[in-house]
């Protein structure tokens, strides 16, 4: 097996975004954003640029669950394997449903050296699990805040 090669290329060209984070949970300034794969770019519509010294918390808005990320939080320090969904926001204030895992990279030392997130855009999906919800009973609570979510910020562009 050949254990050098060119992983900055594989990483570039995963079709899943890839974020990768310092250890530092605690205060507003962390956990600073280390990296970001191309896909992470273009499903937040973020510039490489854009990102030095900011968090993933920049994903974050009025829909966002707390207690996701609450759990992730919990997770990290657990030494879990943290998953969940939760609404996130593109740069141009696009809501979207995020879908990810985030767990811990170690290096010799048994000290985490890194956070890392594999990420995903589910809203397209879930869209259509929610329209057969809906089908079946149109009160469906879950049902109609998704969709709630998905029509105020398409109204909120047309005024805009
Ligand atoms: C590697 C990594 C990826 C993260 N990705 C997201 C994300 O995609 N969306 C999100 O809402 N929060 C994400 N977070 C969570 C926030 O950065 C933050 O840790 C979380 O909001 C809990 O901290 P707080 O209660 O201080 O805000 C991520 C955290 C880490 C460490």
């Amino acid at each position: 097996m050949q254990l050098k090669f060119d992983w900055l290329i594989v990483l570039e060209n995963l079709r899943r975004g890839i974020m990768v984070t310092d250890t530092t949970l605690d205060g507003p300034s962390g956990p600073r954003i280390i990296y970001v794969n191309s896909a992470w770019l273009k499903m937040t519509g973020y510039g490489r640029h854009e990102l030095a010294g900011t968090t993933p918390r920049l994903l974050q808005g009025k829909h966002t669950d707390r207690a996701v990320v609450r759990s992730l939080k919990q997770k990290l320090l657990n030494r879990e394997l943290f998953h969940g969904q939760t609404w996130n926001y593109r740069k141009s204030g696009e809501p979207f449903l995020m879908n990810w895992y985030c767990y811990s990279i170690y290096g010799e030392r048994p000290k985490p050296i890194y956070y890392v997130a594999e990420q995903e855009d589910v809203t397209e999906i879930e869209s259509l699990r929610m329209k057969q919800r809906l089908l079946v009973n149109p009160n469906d609570a879950d049902a109609l805040s998704f969709f709630s979510v998905l029509d105020e910020w398409k109204s909120q562009r047309k005024k805009g």
